[in-house]
């Protein structure tokens, strides 16, 4: 399965078959969680690691997660930059878990922090904020089937209502040069799937913002800015994110966090 075959066919998953991960696939998910990159700086710490479920301790999910036994457990810091690396590296391993046929689920809200870092100290300025069961999917618990449809997991917003063209009055082409990337955005997962990313396209930049809905918004984006750019990567297109010195003034809410410039 290429890249863009996972990010279209990804779900969230809730429902696990009680096995601990196999040993070849904990390690190339470890590999994958070294090898991921980011260029937005900040503090991230990836840990993955299992629980003994079935001697009666239990990590609470709110029984919103059945029969997982192996965790992802992110330490984040506190600022812009830490957000937007946590999504962007961590949704390269959740793309590669996805490659492998296993199932996870980015966890912000529903999970009581002390049930997972017992005993585990972080960096300094880093907090578990993120946890992600991962482990083979089993048949859909009904939690899981009514959490989906109350959130309308399905469901993403028009691509034109999210980027545009030059200015904010033109909706993007998806047919455009960034169209691709841009709509491997759009199918990214959000907290609540609630989807803050926009985009402005203006000749070979793309200008990044974010309509404000939570405290993961611009964590969310991190993962949107993922998707994008394993895009423009499986399509050889070269490009570099970067803080642009004259923003497009956007619509009044939203807020700039970065642009990307292609090489072609
Ligand atoms: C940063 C982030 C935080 C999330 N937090 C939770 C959560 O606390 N509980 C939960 O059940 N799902 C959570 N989700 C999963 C989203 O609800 C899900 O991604 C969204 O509904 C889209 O569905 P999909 O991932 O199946 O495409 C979270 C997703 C993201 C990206």
């Amino acid at each position: 399965m290429d890249i863009l075959d996972a990010i279209k066919s990804r779900r969230s998953v809730r429902s696990f078959n009680g096995e601990a991960l196999f040993g070849s696939n904990r390690k190339i998910l470890m590999d994958a969680v070294e090898q991921s990159s980011s260029p937005f700086g900040g503090n991230v710490t990836i840990r993955l690691k299992e629980f003994d479920i079935k001697d009666g301790y239990k990590p609470s999910t709110y029984g919103m997660i059945k029969g997982a036994v192996d965790f992802f457990l992110l330490g984040i810091g506190d600022d812009e930059a830490s957000a937007l690396t946590a999504g962007f590296r961590f949704e390269q391993v959740v793309l590669k878990a996805w490659q492998l046929g296993l199932g996870t689920c980015w966890i912000a809200a529903t999970f009581k922090g002390s049930t997972f870092d017992d005993g585990l100290t972080w960096s300094d300025g880093e907090k578990l904020k993120v946890i992600c069961p991962v482990g083979v999917p089993a048949k859909q618990s009904m939690m899981e089937r009514i959490t989906r449809l109350s959130l309308g997991s399905k469901n993403r917003k028009p691509f034109g209502e999210l980027f545009y063209d030059e200015d904010f009055k033109h909706p993007l082409s998806v047919e455009s040069r960034f169209g691709v990337a841009l709509e491997m955005m759009r199918l990214a997962p959000s907290s609540t799937n609630s989807q803050p990313w926009r985009a402005l396209v203006a000749g070979d930049t793309v200008h990044f913002y974010y309509k404000p809905q939570s405290d993961a918004s611009v964590l969310d984006c991190g993962i949107g800015m993922c998707h994008f750019y394993e895009a423009e990567k499986y399509r050889s297109h070269d490009g570099k994110f970067f803080k642009a010195a004259e923003i497009p003034v956007s619509h009044e809410s939203w807020k700039y966090l970065y642009s990307y410039k292609s090489n072609l």
